[in-house]
């Protein structure tokens, strides 16, 4: 535990990032249980931190590798506004040039989302006003329980103190990450059940919000 060291993520971590978030996707576990195009869910995941808002990441290296990080955003509401304007088309002009809905798994998961989406299960209360910035968080499997989790939300949670934002929320399907999250000050503020892994798992999983609400210097 000694040698680790938690730092503001660099831009020449953009592909470890990515390489974690894939490996840990499906509840700590790799996304290729449910999807095969690694760059596009990569991308899903990951771009909208790395590349335009990097100053609000941190990663965890042990003996100079990076062996997990914590994506966040000051802003949510801004965070969406991106994504839905800039990375859902290119992400959806990608799928098409790359064939994602010719492949089985891809195509079978993008369904389950889509009929999600269409039965309102994407629709959640508005957390922006109360814990407007966003995080995201994976170690990777070897160095989990050793403090480092722990550690990436005490820097980002002093980072977003200092930038006066007034909460942080987050979301899980890991009851493992729920119990991390609740350890760690967060409070359960909104769950509710999505079907997109029933294909694989043959039940819904129940998504949990937690928020933790900062002090204002
Ligand atoms: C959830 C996750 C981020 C937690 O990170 P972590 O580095 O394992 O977290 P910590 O080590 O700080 O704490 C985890 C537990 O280990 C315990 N722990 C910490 N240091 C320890 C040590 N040296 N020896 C034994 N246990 C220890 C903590 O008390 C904590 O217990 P808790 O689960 O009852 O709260 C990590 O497990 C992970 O990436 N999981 C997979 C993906 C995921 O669920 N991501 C979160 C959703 S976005």
């Amino acid at each position: 535990m000694e040698d680790i060291v938690i730092r503001k993520y660099k831009r020449k971590d953009r592909q470890v990032v990515r390489d974690i978030a894939w490996e840990t996707a499906f509840m700590g576990k790799p996304a290729s249980v449910f999807f095969s195009d690694r760059e596009i869910f990569s991308d899903f995941l990951t771009l909208y931190f790395t590349d335009y808002e990097p100053e609000s990441c941190f990663v965890a290296e042990s003996k100079g590798n990076v062996v997990g990080y914590l994506i966040g955003a000051e802003d949510e509401a801004k965070l969406k506004k991106i994504f839905i304007f800039k990375i859902i088309p290119m992400l959806f002009i990608k799928a098409i040039t790359r064939g994602v809905l010719l492949k089985k798994k891809d195509s079978e998961y993008l369904k389950n989302c889509f009929n999600g989406f269409l039965n309102g299960e994407f629709r959640s209360p508005d957390f922006s006003e109360d814990y407007p910035a966003i995080l995201h968080i994976n170690i990777m499997e070897s160095f989990r329980k050793l403090g480092i989790g722990s550690k990436l939300i005490s820097s980002f949670l002093e980072y977003s103190t200092v930038k006066k934002i007034k909460g942080v929320h987050l979301s899980t399907m890991s009851e493992e990450g729920g119990k991390f999250f609740k350890n760690n000050g967060f409070n359960l503020v909104y769950s509710a059940p999505r079907s997109y892994f029933k294909h694989i798992l043959s039940k819904d999983i129940i998504v949990c919000i937690y928020g933790k609400k900062l002090a204002s210097q």
